[in-house]
């Protein structure tokens, strides 16, 4: 059994949403799996396998995902850990693969990840703040697809089982 930590940043919870749905899939197949913010994870230790979440914002990876790459850069170049970005309002991320956003492919290239996964996103219809509630007008939605997660998981899990004994 491996110890797996999904992280995720988040600015509106849909992001913690999809990191729960990765992590309720790891350990249905058998990873002890831990779920936290980003912003509260402390030094990386006894972790087999990590996967960072982070919704995009203007393009952006969110500050906390990237943060927690850069600080535990050492820790994360020595497990395998797979970088997830959470995003796009429309069907897109579940019909072909997209490629990743500047910030994503630059912190994979930092701790060298073992792969990069974009996945649709959420905005409630009544998101508040400008230009969330404008934006909430024609792209309110929820496109976090758990069958393509789990497509996904069933990959990593397939990988992990190859590199953690
Ligand atoms: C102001 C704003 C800008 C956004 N920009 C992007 C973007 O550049 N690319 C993208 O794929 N999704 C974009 N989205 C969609 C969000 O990534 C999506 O709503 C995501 O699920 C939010 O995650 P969170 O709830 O964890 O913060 C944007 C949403 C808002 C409200």
């Amino acid at each position: 059994m491996s110890h797996v930590l999904v992280a995720y940043g988040t600015s509106r919870g849909g992001t913690q949403g999809l990191a729960d749905l990765i992590g309720n899939d790891l350990r249905g197949r058998g990873h002890d799996t831990v779920v936290r913010a980003a912003g509260d994870v402390g030094e990386l230790r006894d972790v087999d396998a990590v996967i960072v979440a982070g919704s995009l914002y203007a393009g952006r990876w969110h500050r906390d995902a990237r943060r927690l790459v850069k600080r535990e850069a050492v820790a994360l170049s020595a497990v395998p850990v797979w970088l997830v970005a959470t995003g796009p309002l429309d069907g897109t991320a579940a019909q072909g693969q997209i490629p990743p956003v500047k910030h994503v492919a630059d912190a994979a290239e930092r701790i060298g990840a073992r792969g990069v996964q974009t996945f649709g996103g959420r905005l409630d219809p009544d998101a508040k703040g400008f230009p969330a509630s404008a934006m909430a007008k024609t792209s309110a939605g929820d496109w976090r697809d758990a069958e393509h997660v789990a497509r996904w998981v069933e990959q990593v899990d397939g990988e992990l089982r190859a590199l953690v004994p």
